[in-house]
Order: structure tokens, then sequence, then C-alpha cells
């Protein structure tokens, strides 16, 4: 499974990046306002830190629009994944792109058709939103469940990017159905790696080694 962060904050993709755990990153107009950059700029240092694919979204709304814009956000760097909402509009400018070559995301997806309409039209990624269906009381594993199912069907390459991720048991949910690509908040990111009884294992070491009165180095 890939790790995506779901952040334009440069100091923890850095963070993540130096500690290995990182495959692309993920943004959205939402997250470039909160991170008070400018587009350009802080595309560009991220694409710079990250190797993988950077998502980096279209905000028009028509076809040409979508594909002006993509084409623009693409010359960025080698490695952006134009994301395009998942409309009629957003469909017809994931196939233009795709067959220009550029990597496309098609995000706000939340139905497994939605998702379906998505591979027909060659997305290189599908981003079911998980936390925005729990919210609405609807359940968002199970629309990664079904898209899993739908892909493997028929042998679809679009990779399932999960998105709204909110807690470590979205990550471990979706990788036990087999998502390709999991975007996260690197906070969640990070709480991967806690266990309370690691914790407590290391505190007992610890005060052990420190009754031998022996030093490493
Ligand atoms: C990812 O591509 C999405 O933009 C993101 O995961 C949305 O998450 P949210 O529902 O927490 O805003």
């Amino acid at each position: 499974m890939k790790f995506f962060a779901d952040t334009a904050d440069i100091d923890a993709i850095r963070d993540l990046s130096e500690a290995g755990l990182l495959d692309g990153v993920t943004t959205n107009p939402s997250l470039i306002m909160k991170s008070g950059r400018d587009i350009w700029e802080v595309t560009k240092e991220i694409c710079d830190i990250v190797d993988g694919p950077v998502s980096a979204e279209t905000v028009s709304l028509d076809v040409d629009g979508m594909v002006a814009e993509g084409r623009k956000l693409a010359k960025i760097a080698d490695n952006i994944a134009v994301k395009v909402p998942l409309t009629l509009n957003g469909l017809k400018a994931c196939k233009l792109l795709r067959g220009e070559g550029h990597m496309v995301n098609v995000t706000l997806c939340f139905s497994a058709n939605q998702a379906l309409l998505a591979a027909k039209a060659g997305a290189t990624f599908i981003s079911p939103f998980i936390g925005r269906l729990d919210d609405i009381n609807m359940d968002g594993m199970e629309l990664i469940q079904d898209i899993r199912t739908i892909y493997d069907n028929y042998g679809f390459e679009t990779q399932i990017l999960a998105a709204s991720v909110r807690s470590v048991n979205h990550i471990t949910e979706a990788a036990r159905i087999g998502a390709d690509v999991v975007t996260a908040p690197p906070a969640v990111l990070q709480k991967m790696a806690d266990h309370p009884l690691t914790d407590k294992g290391l505190d007992a070491f610890l005060a052990d080694w420190k009754k031998t009165g022996q030093s490493i180095l």
C-alpha cells in the first residue's frame, strides 16, 4: 500500500519523506488555503521534495477550463497528478488529460457508479472520500470494498486512493480491503507508529538497562 500525505504543509511533508514513509502528496483548494501559500510556489516545493505523484486540483467547472488549468498545473513538474472533480465535465477533462499523458486523480467520489465511470475515463487514481460518508452516517469503507470488487471484476487499472481519512482504523481497514493508496493527514500517518504497549515495554527496558550501569556508546 502506498502512503500519500494529505497536506500542503512543507515541514510535515519533509518530515515524513525523510522517514521514508511517503509515496506522494494530495492537495486541494482547502489545503492550499490552510497553508497560506501561493499554489504555484508551494506545489513546486512539494514536487521537489517528493518523487511520487503530487495531486494539484483544478477549480474550473467546464471542460475547457479544467483542461487548460490541468495543462498549466502539469507544467510544474513531471510528478503532478491533475485533480478533477467527479462530474461529467470532470470525466471528459480526465479523458483528454490522460490522452496527453498526464496523471489524473478524479476526486470527490461518493459512489461505486462514480468510480466505475472514472475508471472508464482512464483515471490514474479514484479518490473515494471515506470520512465525509461516515460523517453523514453512511459507510465509507463499504464504498472502498465495492470499488475494489468492481475494479477487480473488470481488470481496471485505476488505483483506489482512499481519501478523507480521519483515523488510523480507516487505514487498517482500507489496507485490509486492498485499496492501492491511502492519503491521510500527517498526524494520522504518524499515529500509526503509536502503541501503548510499545511505550510501556520501552520504559521497562530502559529502566532495567539503567540498573546494569552499562553503556553502548
Ligand atoms: C484528498 O485528496 C482529499 O482532498 C481529502 O482527503 C479530503 O479530506 P477531508 O474530507 O478531511 O477534507
